[in-house]
């Protein structure tokens, strides 16, 4: 049975330039986390950016990967600096910090600083120079692991050791964060968000790595 009798629209990479595959890329894979992302600018001043292209990618160290496009050719500020000065620091975006981190994806002259702009308020980090994002629930200080560029060179993917968590009280019990008590937001297709929804439990079927003094469901 073809794709259109079974109620389906089959479309072969053949037919796909880069934007109707970004379109299509970010309508199916979704709910996507946002790494709101702090770096230094060249002189010093801090640049803050998002990034939905995300994910953690290794366990044995901690590792996260982010995949920063190039716009119109160049790189974004955020690349420019991960590969200036090898430090970043993920900030998990709550539903309270939607509209700051939404506004700091505008595109700001390299130099200009999203967290000054928008009076973004910040910490020190303690392994990496990045301030973090001081009303972030969770902020990771990461130093870039490696650099992979990807396809026709549009995409890099810069993987990040985390160096250091910081978790707030309000999500972390010494133990383990409680999801929804971070009220994270998504990025789904095109212009919209999503929050967490209903949480659904299920007991663990299979140790997790590292798990060995693990006891059984939870
Ligand atoms: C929620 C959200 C997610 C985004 N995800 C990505 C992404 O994964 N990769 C990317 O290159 N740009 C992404 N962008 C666009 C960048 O945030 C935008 O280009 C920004 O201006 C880059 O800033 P910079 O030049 O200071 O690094 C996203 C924007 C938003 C609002």
């Amino acid at each position: 049975m073809s794709d259109k009798d079974a109620g389906f629209t089959y479309i072969a990479k053949e037919n796909l330039d880069t934007e109707s595959s970004y379109r299509l890329l970010v309508g199916c894979v979704v709910p996507r986390p946002i790494a709101w992302i702090t770096t230094l600018n060249e002189d010093g001043s801090v640049n803050a950016a998002p990034f939905s292209s995300y994910n953690y990618v290794c366990t044995s160290p901690p590792m996260l990967a982010i995949n920063i496009a190039t716009r119109e050719g160049n790189e974004k500020d955020t690349a420019v600096n991960i590969t200036a000065r090898g430090e970043f620091v993920v900030n998990v975006v709550n539903a309270a910090l939607m509209d700051e981190m939404h506004r700091s994806a505008a595109n700001y002259p390299a130099g200009v600083s999203e967290t000054a702009a928008l009076g973004i308020r910040l910490l020190p980090s303690v392994l990496v120079q990045p301030p973090r994002v001081a009303d972030s629930p969770i902020q990771m200080e990461c130093r870039l692991d490696q650099k992979v560029v990807l396809g026709r060179g549009i995409n890099t993917l810069y993987i990040g050791e985390v160096v250091g968590f910081h978790l707030s009280n309000e999500v972390y019990d010494g133990h383990r964060v409680d999801s929804r008590r971070i009220d994270p937001i998504s990025r789904l297709g095109g212009p919209f968000y999503g929050t967490l929804g209903e949480v659904i439990h299920k007991p663990m079927l299979q140790r997790p790595p590292g798990g060995e003094g693990w006891i059984g469901a939870d």
